[in-house]
């Protein structure tokens, strides 16, 4: 059985970024949001990136048209039905998660694989909530989808190995590369990215360096393309909280621990990019540090 409709829930930075990549490798692509306002926010960054695309020559108008033409948003959990793969990218919350894994495995036939884009849950937390473990795995991409190469495929002790094929395959249609990774935590990247991203706040909580300085070191220093402040603005810092809290409360490590600052931070609704501030204030013309009274 092959792939050929997807099915994306959440259309926010990850899922418009995975919805936009499989309407463009050529899947029939439905995404299901909460509120319309949302598939409004995630088509206009979606329409962004496609026009830029055209603008730079890598597509056609004709693809672009064909694009949005493979492209549908929806409020309805069961326009989903009749996917062959249904990829996950809604808030890092494993209840919000779960209560659609169980809706969707009651209204999706037998073949249907559910995935989770989930950056820290394990997979199996969400498998459990379904009667189908062997076709549920975590595809787990980078942000910005429509950029970055890696997926990360994972496979839990429940999940067959034709799902891992279809999903592996699926992958390399979407030009992306997929690597294999064990159900723990984080999986591979995050399981390094998270504690470096948690020290770079501590760093700065500490009074150790300035935003800039902590962001121009690893950048300059290592040539990362972005320094740790930048990146934590760039992922969402209510995000990265989540992760923080998931991923403490699973290893019981002080590494994973979010850092007082960020929680002071997601409370005062500095989400980062996405919220207009963060570790920078984007509502000028160039981003500034912020004054976080440190
Ligand atoms: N969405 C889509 N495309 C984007 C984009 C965005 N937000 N930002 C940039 N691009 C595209 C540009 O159009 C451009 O495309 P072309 O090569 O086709 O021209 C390309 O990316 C490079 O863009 P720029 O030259 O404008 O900018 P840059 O060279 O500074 O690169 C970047 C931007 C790719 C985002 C780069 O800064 C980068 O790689 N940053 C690090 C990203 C990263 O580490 N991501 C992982 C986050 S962790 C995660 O995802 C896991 C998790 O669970 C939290
Ligand atoms: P986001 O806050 O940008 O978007 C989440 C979207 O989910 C929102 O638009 C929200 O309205 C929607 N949503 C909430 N409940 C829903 C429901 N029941 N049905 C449909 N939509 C619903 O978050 P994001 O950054 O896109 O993260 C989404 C997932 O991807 C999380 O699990 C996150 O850990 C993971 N992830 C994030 C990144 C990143 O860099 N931000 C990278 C990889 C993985």
């Amino acid at each position: 059985m092959t792939i050929e409709k997807i099915g994306v829930l959440g259309c926010g930075l990850m899922g418009a970024g995975i919805a936009q990549v499989c309407a463009q490798a050529g899947f029939e692509t439905v995404v299901r949001e909460i509120d319309q306002k949302f598939i409004d926010k995630g088509f206009a960054l979606i329409e962004k990136n496609v026009n830029r695309a055209v603008e730079k020559g890598k597509i056609s108008e004709k693809d672009k048209d064909a694009i949005w033409n493979r492209l549908k948003g929806t409020l309805e959990l069961d326009d989903l039905r009749d996917c062959d793969l249904i990829i996950e990218a809604v808030v890092e919350n494993l209840e919000v998660k779960n209560e659609m894994f169980t809706a969707l495995d009651k209204i999706c036939p037998e073949g249907t694989i559910l995935a989770s884009n989930t950056s820290s849950l394990t997979i199996m937390a969400m498998a459990a909530s379904t009667n189908r473990p062997d076709r549920f795995c975590g595809l787990h991409f980078f942000n910005p989808v429509p950029v970055m190469k890696l997926v990360e495929v994972v496979k839990t002790i429940a999940t067959s190995q034709e799902t891992i094929n279809r999903c592996s395959e699926f992958c390399k249609r979407l030009g992306k590369k997929a690597i294999l990774a064990k159900d723990n935590s984080g999986f591979i990247v995050n399981r390094l990215l998270i504690p470096y991203l948690l020290d770079a706040i501590r760093v700065l909580e500490q009074g150790i360096a300035t935003t800039e300085d902590i962001d121009t070191g690893m950048k300059l220093g290592l040539n990362y393309p972005m320094g740790p402040l930048t990146l934590l603005d760039f992922v969402g810092l209510d995000t990265t909280h989540s992760i923080a809290n998931i991923m403490f409360e699973e290893y019981h490590e002080q590494r994973f621990a979010p850092p007082p600052l960020l929680k002071k931070m997601v409370l005062a609704g500095y989400y980062g990019r996405k919220s207009g501030k963060g570790f920078y204030d984007y509502s000028g013309e160039k981003p500034v540090p912020s004054d976080l009274g440190i």
